[in-house]
């Protein structure tokens, strides 16, 4: 019989990077997803998934919703991938941020306490988490939290949480500490994803300037496809445990547009870059780089794509979509 797994966020950038990963390990894949008059598969079907995975409706805003999921499939595994996930607008919406962020994650963790126990549970938390927490220079699974955002205290709650279930009732629950992972799928408000698109249009002639905010914040950037495997090797062991997943080295943004105008062959990038304060949070998280010992260590986990391979890979991908488009 076939493993099945729920993943939440399945229209995402990384549901449909995990989905693939599941199915090609022979799973059967039930992916939630909110109620559309038109859902967007465009990342599955870049992906060529969308015919293999089993659509579900449900919002981690509406309890039912999950409790209905959880009890009639009954999953050996649910990936919560689901969540308002950009930090910048967390602070305009801080009260959603929570609803979606915290108290879905304590739905769903209720939902398989309640009704299918033996389920084990993976919580995507994430590097925001630290803030302005580090240890020695990065980050790993002992450095205090010090989260700068709405966002990333909606996700301390869910990474407390998940534990607490762990350690309360006994259930499998694992939380990935996730740092920045990026792909042709990550959302345009991302500043990588902004970047690549940027550059591909500047390089097409489609635009003239490339309006950003912060230069000088760090971020240890990888790729999505490789931190899917991350999750799923955290759920197969035979304990539950907590995991920092990142690459070790880290990269201001102005190298990343650095490298990305690289890829298209132009070095005076200052001349198309604009810094717009609009663009600027109220509290930054300037410095996040991992130390992922642990998950090298316990889950043989290593990342795959380098930061300039990353880059190319995000240009090239926008330069093409455009080039269809002509
Ligand atoms: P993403 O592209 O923003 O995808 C999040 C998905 O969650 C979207 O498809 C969205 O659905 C769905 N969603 C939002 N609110 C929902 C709700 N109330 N009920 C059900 N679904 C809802 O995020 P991602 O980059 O794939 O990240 C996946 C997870 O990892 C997120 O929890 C994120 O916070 C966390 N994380 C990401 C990174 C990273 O660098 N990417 C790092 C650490 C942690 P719609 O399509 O309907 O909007
Ligand atoms: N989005 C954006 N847009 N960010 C900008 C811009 C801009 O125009 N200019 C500079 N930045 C800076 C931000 O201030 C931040 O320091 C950095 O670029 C990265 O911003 P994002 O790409 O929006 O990502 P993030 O680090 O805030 O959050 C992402 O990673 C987290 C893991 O650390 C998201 O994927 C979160 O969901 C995830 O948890």
């Amino acid at each position: 019989m076939a493993k099945t797994a729920l993943v939440t966020g399945i229209l995402g950038q990384d549901g449909p990077y995990l989905a693939k990963l599941l199915l090609e390990k022979g799973y059967k894949v039930y992916g939630m997803m909110r109620r559309y008059s038109k859902p967007n598969y465009e990342h599955l079907d870049y992906l060529g998934i969308t015919d293999k995975v089993d659509f579900v409706e449900g919002d981690l805003n509406d309890e039912a919703s999950l409790i209905n999921l959880v009890r009639n499939l009954r999953p050996e595994e649910v990936y919560n991938l689901a969540a308002q996930s950009f930090v910048g607008s967390s602070w305009d919406q801080a009260k959603l941020t929570a609803e979606i962020n915290a108290l879905g994650v304590l739905y769903l963790l209720n939902a398989i306490k309640f009704f299918s126990p033996t389920t084990k549970f993976y919580q995507a938390s994430t590097s925001e988490m630290f803030g302005l927490g580090n240890t020695n220079g990065y980050q790993d699974e002992k450095t205090s939290f010090h989260p700068r955002s709405p966002y990333g205290i909606s996700k301390v709650y869910a990474y407390w949480m998940t534990i607490n279930f762990r350690e309360s009732y006994g259930i499998f629950t694992c939380n990935g500490v996730l740092f920045n992972h990026e792909s042709p799928l990550r959302g345009i408000q991302f500043v990588t994803r902004k970047i690549s698109d940027g550059v591909a249009r500047i390089k097409l002639g489609l635009s003239k300037e490339l309006r950003l905010g912060n230069l000088e914040s760090k971020r240890d950037w990888g790729f999505a496809g490789d931190y899917v495997e991350a999750m799923y090797l955290m759920l197969q062991q035979e304990k539950p445990d907590d995991y920092v997943v990142g690459t070790g080295v880290n990269h201001s943004v102005k190298e990343f547009v650095e490298e990305a105008f690289k890829v298209v062959g132009i070095d005076d990038w200052h001349k198309y870059v604009v810094v717009d304060p609009r663009f600027k949070r109220p509290a930054e998280v300037p410095d996040l780089k991992a130390n992922a010992a642990k998950a090298k260590k316990i889950l043989g986990w290593q990342p795959k794509i380098s930061f300039p391979e990353l880059v190319k890979l995000m240009v090239e991908a926008d330069l093409k979509r455009y080039e269809a488009k002509k």
